[in-house]
C-alpha cells in the first residue's frame, strides 16, 4: 500500500526535532483526525532556509510527508519553498494512497504557517501566502475532490 520511500521516511524521518530561537514557526492540525504537525525554520539574512525541524504527532504518512518536506525545503529560498505543495512531497515519496493524500496537506499548510510567522515577524510579505489556518480539516472536503 505505501512505497518504500514512503515506508523509508517514516521509519526514518529527517529532520526530526526543534529550532531553538527559530526564525518561523508554525503549527497546523486536522481536527478530523486529531493529527498535529509543527514545523521550525530557520531562514538567513538572505532568505534561505538554513535549517528546518520539524515534529509530527500524526499518522504514518504524516510523518513520512512531513520528513520529506522538510528536505525538500530545505536549502531553498522562500519564494522557492511556497512553489513546494502537497503533490510535490507526495509526488517525491512516490505517491501516496488517495485516502492518505490528506495527510500530505498538513505538511504544505505547517510550512506555510512557519513562513507567516517569519513574515510578521520581519514585517514582510511573501507573495502567493495567505493567512494559515490552524485546522486544515476546514474545505478540507472541496480539496478531496480533486483525488
Ligand atoms: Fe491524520 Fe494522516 S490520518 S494526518
Amino acid at each position: 500500500m505505501y512505497s518504500e520511500k514512503v515506508m523509508d521516511h517514516f521509519q526514518n524521518p529527517r529532520n526530526v526535532g526543534e529550532i531553538e530561537n527559530a526564525s518561523g514557526v508554525g503549527t497546523v492540525g486536522n481536527a478530523k483526525c486529531g493529527d498535529i504537525m509543527r514545523i521550525y525554520l530557520d531562514i538567513d539574512e538572505n532568505q534561505i532556509i538554513r535549517d528546518v525541524k520539524f515534529k509530527t504527532f500524526g499518522c504514518g504518512a504524516a510523518v513520512a510527508t512531513s520528513s520529506m518536506a522538510t528536505e525538500l525545503v530545505k536549502g531553498k529560498n522562500i519564494q522557492e519553498a511556497m512553489q513546494i505543495t502537497n503533490k510535490a512531497v507526495a509526488e517525491a515519496l512516490d505517491g501516496l494512497p488517495p485516502i492518505k493524500m490528506h495527510c500530505s496537506l498538513l505538511a504544505e499548510e505547517a510550512i506555510h504557517a512557519a513562513l507567516w510567522d517569519y513574515a510578521q515577524k520581519h514585517g514582510i510579505t511573501i507573495e502567493g501566502l495567505k493567512k494559515p489556518k490552524s485546522d486544515i480539516h476546514e474545505g478540507e472536503e472541496a480539496e478531496d475532490e480533486e483525488y
